[in-house]
């Protein structure tokens, strides 16, 4: 059973995350992605940042924590929800974009490649990627918990020559450059 699959630790996480949401990456995607372009959320939780990138997009959530989706189903019954791991993405959907705010970071480095290398199948041509992280170096477990750092170098060595970066940066989320952002266009094969 993973960390997030109890609902202690989901009610526990939401009290965390009071105050806190993703609409600075929102906008940010906004201006690389037209609106009304279709976008799947990795990892969605609470489903804060699904709501907000319902304002630009057609908005598929997704998360691998039954008690996440569930809890969004039943307060949004109309919801494009999926249960989904971000390892391996069993979909036959596909977007013009995939989001996700603090989820990879939980996966191993090697479960990071698979993921991204997964997306390009997911993504349709000219497709993106936006996806944070925490900002730094190393590796932690917390409870059961990983937690993986990246740097720019880092995430570079991960997401290999399939995309290309259009946009790296870092933000505060608790602290000042606490927190990274890469923005990334799958390539067209020639
Ligand atoms: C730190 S929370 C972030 C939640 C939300 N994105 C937010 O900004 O509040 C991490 C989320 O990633 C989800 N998650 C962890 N591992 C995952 C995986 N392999 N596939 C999909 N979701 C995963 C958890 O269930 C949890 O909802």
């Amino acid at each position: 059973m993973g960390y997030y699959d109890s609902e202690e630790n989901v009610q526990q996480y939401i009290a965390m995350a009071e105050g806190y949401d993703g609409r600075d990456l929102v906008t940010i995607l906004a201006q690389h992605l037209p609106a009304g372009s279709t976008v799947l959320e990795l990892g969605m939780g609470p489903g804060k940042d699904l709501v907000l990138l319902g304002e630009h997009f057609q908005v598929t959530g997704s998360d691998s924590s039954p008690v996440f989706v569930e809890r969004y189903r039943t307060a949004f019954p109309a919801a494009d929800v999926l249960l989904l791991d971000a390892v391996t993405l069993e979909t036959d959907r596909r977007f013009d974009a995939i989001y996700s705010n603090k989820v990879l970071y939980h996966l191993s480095r090697q479960e990071l490649a698979q993921s991204i290398q997964r997306q390009a199948e997911v993504l349709n041509a000219n497709g993106i990627l936006l996806h944070s992280f925490w900002l730094g170096e190393g590796e932690e477990d917390f409870s059961g918990l990983r937690s993986v750092y990246y740097t720019e170098e880092s995430l570079r060595e991960v997401i290999g020559e399939e995309y290309e970066v259009i946009e790296f940066g870092s933000y505060l989320e608790m602290e000042p450059d606490d927190s990274c952002y890469v923005v990334l266009k799958k390539r067209t094969r020639s």
